[in-house]
């Protein structure tokens, strides 16, 4: 388990919002004290909380695409009304979801063109991107939902892990708003919203699940055995399977307008899935983590060695050369996805040995939106008895939907901050944790293959969940 030493904080207030404070005995009787205010039995917020701040008529402007309200078991009648922000990578996102599961609003602004231009993502040019849309994505949220700030119950933001430039932007925004208007601030892991939006979507998924996490950044596969508590049985040893879809379709010459992820999806449907003999990641290491730098490398040399010009856009590239282009990206996608299959169905396993009541693996984050993904892992769930949990796509990429649901589902078990003194200091230090892991390692998934680049930064969510129960127990 990693240290909890010097992150005492952390275990009770997500955000750093004494962060001027040092940890002697006496910071300690204050975080223990404000431990106990933060019960949402006990605190000032709560009660404000809980009354009904809304008219019902605003539910007619829900734009949900997911909107069914949860079984009997899991209802609550808090009636809380939160909004979500999410500025962690290259996508400004805000949403305001109300505790029945109910989608008021979604608002997602992306920095599309940036990547298009750049080929990737540049923090200072995405923070800045981000600093130019969030009030008005924020804004756009709260007046779709026919909402204002002073309706919310509460704050959730995205604190890690991402990038520290483009999350303070959302941090920041987010702690205006909850010192404006008295709003209790939940801070949120991006990885665990992707896993529990799932449970906004299926009123049949309880803990515990498994959950495969594919994004730009993670790949992720954890025993999800309750809220906080995850069990990483997998993880990737260098890239995630969204970096290898983005330089496939760079180096493709494809238009990144949409993404890598999705132009690749739809060129692989026009070529043959077994022309290019790539081989398929980690075959001999028989846990379940992933290794998607080699399949880079592969994808590269096969478009050196076929003469093709990823500075010829595909749209002006020749019929043959576009068909060429074709072959690969679908030889890729069938390697890259079969990686995933592979990992998967050992998971599944470890998994049921651990906790044989799993009834479902969820899969999410921004490639879990692929057809061809979703289909050949329904594949893998059925075999094995289990049941897939999706997403739609909107919820799949980054979103604010998840930030706002994961902050409800926290904020219920008064896991939540005070709202942030309404004067801060411009250099006020905020608890950002760029890399932060969602759970602790499974004794057998760990690899040997590990580089110093997995080197831990911040401890887990899992472990931080664990030391303040014990502490408030
Ligand atoms: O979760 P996400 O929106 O952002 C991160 O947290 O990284 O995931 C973004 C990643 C990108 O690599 C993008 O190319 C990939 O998800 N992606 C896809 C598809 N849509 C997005 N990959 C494959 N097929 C797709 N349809
Ligand atoms: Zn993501």
């Amino acid at each position: 388990m990693a240290s909890l030493g010097p992150t005492l904080s952390s275990t009770i207030s997500r955000l750093n919002l004494l962060a001027e404070l040092s940890h002697n005995h006496n910071t300690i009787r204050i975080f223990r004290a404000l431990s106990c205010s933060l019960k949402p039995q006990k605190s000032s917020y709560h009660r404000r909380l809980f009354k009904s701040s809304f008219s019902s008529a605003n539910s007619s402007s829900s734009t949900s695409n997911c909107s069914k309200t949860l079984g009997s078991d899991l209802v609550f009648n808090d009636n809380l009304v939160v909004l979500g922000i999410e500025t962690s990578c290259d996508d400004t996102a805000a949403a305001v979801v109300r505790s029945n599961g109910e989608i008021l609003s979604q608002v997602v602004s992306s920095q599309a063109d940036l990547l298009a231009r750049y080929g990737g993502v540049a923090p200072k040019m995405a923070e800045e991107a981000h600093s130019q849309v969030i009030d008005q994505v924020v804004q756009d949220a709260l007046d779709k939902a026919n909402l204002t700030e002073a309706d919310l119950s509460a704050v959730a933001v995205t604190i890690g892990p991402g990038l520290s430039l483009c999350l303070r932007v959302g941090v920041q925004k987010a702690r205006r708003i909850a010192a404006t208007y008295q709003l209790p601030i939940v801070g949120v892991h991006h990885m665990e919203a992707h896993a529990l939006v799932a449970r906004l979507c299926d009123r049949d998924l309880q803990f515990p699940f498994m959950a495969l996490l594919i994004s730009g950044g993670h790949n992720l596969l954890v025993l999800a055995r309750d809220l906080g508590h995850y069990l990483q049985l997998g993880t990737t040893i260098d890239d995630a399977i969204g970096e290898a879809y983005d330089k496939s379709a760079k180096w493709l010459g494809l238009d990144l307008r949409r993404s890598g992820g999705p132009a690749i999806e739809e060129l692989a449907r026009q070529g043959d899935a077994q022309s290019v003999k790539f081989s398929v990641p980690m075959k001999q290491h028989k846990d379940c983590n992933f290794s998607y730098a080699g399949l880079k490398t592969q994808v590269k040399l096969a478009i050196e060695s076929k003469n093709i010009d990823a500075g010829i856009p595909f749209s002006s590239a020749s019929i043959e050369d576009q068909r060429l282009r074709a072959d690969i990206a679908a030889s890729f996608q069938r390697v890259a996805v079969l990686h995933l299959e592979e990992r998967c169905e050992r998971a599944i396993q470890w998994a049921l040995e651990i906790e044989p009541s799993i009834k479902h693996l969820v899969v999410s984050g921004g490639v879990a939106s692929n057809q061809y993904v979703r289909a050949r892992l329904h594949e893998v769930v059925a075999r094995n008895s289990l049941q897939l949990v999706c997403p739609p796509p909107s919820l799949c990429t980054d979103n604010g939907v998840m930030i706002a649901w994961t902050g409800i589902e926290n904020f219920r078990l008064g896991r939540f901050d005070p709202p942030p003194p309404a004067i801060e200091p411009e250099d006020c230090q905020l608890d950002l944790r760029p890399r932060w892991p969602l759970g602790e390692e499974y004794g057998r998934g760990r690899s040997v293959a590990r580089s110093m680049r997995t080197a831990r930064i911040h401890p887990s969510l899992t472990s931080l969940t664990q030391a303040s129960e014990y502490q408030s127990s």
